[in-house]
Formats: structure tokens, C-alpha cells, sequence
């Protein structure tokens, strides 16, 4: 199946030799729904851009339904962007406001009606079409400017960070809303970016890891989150703790880790040649982790002692110190909370199969594993 969009080799580079996009490669299907997601200034508002068209790329290709779209102009993409600021025009009300990409394209007025009509009910803004940008609440404008995107139907959607600005109770109704009607219309893409993992994994059908103008990792979220390939990847989605260490021994399926906590055994990188002596980050998640007062016969145990507990409702974050002051967080649900005692010794235990061994520490050229992991 070929991709809605197609990006090959894709560089950007900005005046004053700032080089954005260092050769991007995706491919995004019809009816996906996905997720740009990296730190700030990695160059995720750069490559929807330059999707967009508003922006020009230095090199490498860009197909939409299949066409080149080196010399296409933005307004014959077929493409629509929610910008982060929203961008209404504040003279128009709603309904002139979502009416005007439609008039751009030279529809007659009954059909424009119609259009934005359904469109505004599809976003529960019916009734609001006569109000000005300025006399609606934060929220109904920033559902006014995804009705103006939405309603020329088109193939992609580019969301620009649509969830910042906005409180929280805020963000989640809103990326329900765009889950729902990402569901109720077919035909189109929609590419969201946003630095926030919550958001990302939680939208996702799937996701790019982006750092520095390239793409760490593509893949559902639950496959990053699983077999990240970098430790960047590791580390940017869900919570994860890292140990420095270097490879000892190599199994039939497992490596022996020799880290700052003790030696540690895990799966099997898929790497696979010279694995000893190489320096990698271990990982483990939080959830993956059980705590006893005895020790259990497990595959990995530590010996650690209890600091403090962060409290998130629904789950806590137990915070611990193993051996050379490191810490290890676990995470437990709330119902099935033990009663700490501070300063008290726990053994906090897991399986290699639950454990990664990760050689690259990202696709960027001459990161530290180190300085990643230590965050120098
Ligand atoms: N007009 C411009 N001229 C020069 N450099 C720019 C320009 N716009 C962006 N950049 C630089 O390009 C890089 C990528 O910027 P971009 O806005 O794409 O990042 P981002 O991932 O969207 O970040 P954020 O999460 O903060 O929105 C950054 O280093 C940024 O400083
Ligand atoms: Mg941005």
C-alpha cells in the first residue's frame, strides 16, 4: 500500500546554515492517525511545514497521493494545517472564519452553507456562527480552527501542537474529540505533533521519534515503548529506568550487564556481533519491577532502600536507593499499595525478559551513551 505522504531523504536547512531536516524518511497511509513526537527545536513544526508547503525543502523528495510536490503550491496540496496559535482572523466570525478556505476554492454559497454547518456541529459549535473569535472561550477557539481545517475535507490534517495552551482538563477533552472525529471521517491522515507523551502515545496508530532533524524510531507506540531501538527512544516515551554499564557475558538469549547496582541480566540485544565490552544502557520500566521485604528467587534483585513515594491518583511512583546512591523508580497502583517505611530495606526484583540491553544510544552521530544517560 502506498503512502497519503512520502518523504524521502527530506533535508531543510534555515538562512545562517541551520540544518533542520538532516533526511527524513516516512511514509504516512490514508485513515492514519500519526504522531510527531520529540524535544523542542528537533524540527517537528519545520517538516509539517514543509508537508504544508509553506516552506521550501533543500533536497530529497515529498509525494502527497502519489504527485511531486516540489513546485505545487500550498493551496493545491490538499492539505490543511492547524497552526499552534490557531491564526483566526479576528474581524470574521465562525461561521466566515470556517467559510473561508471553501470560498478559497471557489464553491457556490449553498454548498459552502452546508459544509461549514456540518462541520460546526461535528465540533459542537453550532449556534456560535455569528460570535467573534474574541467572544468564545479558549477551547471553542481552538475547536473553530480545526473546524476550518476540517472543512475542505482534505487527504492530510497537520495539527501543530494542538494540545499546548490549553489546561489540562482541556487537553483531554479535546484529544478526545480529535480521536473521535479522526474515527467518524475517512479518507484523511492526520499528523499531529506535540512533545508530550501522554498525547502522543495515547493518539498515536503510530508514532516518529524525532531528535535533532532525524527520526530515531517508527513504529505503534507500544512497539517503541517495548523494543526501543536507541536509548533515545527508550527515554523519550513512558517511563524508564537507566543504568550505565558494559556487557560481560553473552548467552544463547541473554547478556550479563556489569552496572553500578550490581550485574544485571537481560534479553539479548538484536545487534548481535562483539557484544563484550561494549558500554550500553540497561533499562527497565518501572511497572516491570516487583518489591518484596525478603528477596525473591528472581533472575535480577537489588537490594534497596525505601526515600519516598509520588502520588499520581490512580498509581504512585515508589522512589528507592540502590548500591552508589542510584535510584529506581517502580511504579504500583494505588490499590495494591504496601506500607513503606522509610529508610527501610526492599528488594526490588525482574526478569531479563523484561530488561533491555541497548547499545545505540541514538541515530544522531557522536551522542554519549554517558552523557544520555547521566544527562551531561
Ligand atoms: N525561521 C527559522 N530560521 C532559522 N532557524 C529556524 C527557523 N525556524 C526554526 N528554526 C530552527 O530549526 C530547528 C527546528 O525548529 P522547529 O520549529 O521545527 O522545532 P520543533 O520541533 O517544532 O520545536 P517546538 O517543540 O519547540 O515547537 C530549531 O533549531 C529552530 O531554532
Ligand atoms: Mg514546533
Amino acid at each position: 500500500m502506498a503512502g497519503i505522504v512520502e518523504i524521502k531523504r527530506l533535508v531543510k536547512r534555515y538562512k545562517g546554515n541551520v540544518l533542520a531536516l538532516k533526511g527524513i524518511d516516512l511514509e504516512i497511509y490514508r485513515d492514519e492517525f500519526f504522531v510527531l513526537m520529540g524535544p523542542s527545536g528537533c524540527g517537528k513544526s519545520t517538516l509539517l511545514k514543509t508537508i504544508a508547503g509553506i516552506l521550501d525543502y533543500d533536497d530529497g523528495e515529498l509525494y502527497i497521493n502519489g504527485k511531486d510536490m516540489k513546485n505545487v503550491p500550498a493551496y493545491k496540496r490538499d492539505i490543511s494545517l492547524m497552526l499552534e496559535n490557531y491564526a483566526l482572523f479576528p474581524h470574521m466570525n465562525v461561521f466566515d472564519n470556517v467559510a473561508f478556505g471553501l470560498r478559497m476554492l471557489d464553491k457556490d454559497e449553498e454548498e459552502i452553507k452546508k459544509d461549514v454547518m456540518e462541520t460546526l456541529a461535528l465540533l459542537e459549535l453550532k449556534g456560535l456562527e455569528k460570535r467573534f473569535p474574541n467572544e468564545i472561550s479558549g477551547g471553542q477557539r481552538q475547536r473553530v480552527a480545526l473546524a476550518r481545517a476540517l472543512v475542505i475535507r482534505p487527504s492530510v490534517l497537520l495539527l501543530d501542537e494542538p494540545l499546548s495552551h490549553i489546561d489540562y482538563r482541556l487537553q483531554r477533552r479535546f484529544a478526545s474529540l480529535l480521536k473521535d472525529i479522526h474515527r467518524q471521517i475517512s479518507g484523511t491522515a492526520f499528523i499531529l505533533t506535540t512533545h508530550d507523551q501522554h498525547h502522543g502515545l495515547s493518539l498515536a496508530d503510530r508514532m516518529a521519534i524525532m531528535n535533532s532533524g532525524l527520526i530515531e524510531q517508527v513504529g505503534h507506540p507500544e512497539e517503541i515503548y517495548n523494543e526501543p531501538h536507541t536509548l533515545f527512544s527508550a527515554r523519550f516515551v513512558g517511563e524508564v529506568n537507566t543504568f550505565m554499564g558494559e556487557i560481560q557475558e553473552v548467552g544463547a538469549d541473554s547478556v550479563w550487564v556489569k552496572t553500578d547496582i550490581g550485574y544485571l541480566k537481560s534479553r539479548k540485544p538484536n545487534a548481535a556481533d562483539n557484544l563484550v565490552g561494549r558500554r550500553v544502557g540497561y533499562i527497565i520500566r518501572p511497572e516491570k519491577i516487583k518489591i518484596s521485604k525478603t528477596g525473591e528467587n528472581a533472575e535480577n534483585s537489588v537490594k534497596c532502600i525505601f526515600e519516598y513515594l509520588n502520588y499520581f491518583g490512580h498509581y504512585v511512583e515508589a522512589i528507592f536507593r540502590a548500591p552508589h546512591n542510584v535510584r529506581i523508580k517502580s511504579t504500583i497502583p494505588t490499590y495494591n499499595l504496601p506500607n513503606f517505611k522509610v529508610e527501610d530495606e526492599y528488594w526490588l526484583s525482574w526478569s531479563a525478559n523484561d530488561a533491555r540491553t541497548i547499545i545505540k544510544p541514538s541515530v544522531v552521530e557522536g551522542v554519549d551513551i554517558e552523557d544520555l544517560i547521566y544527562g551531561r
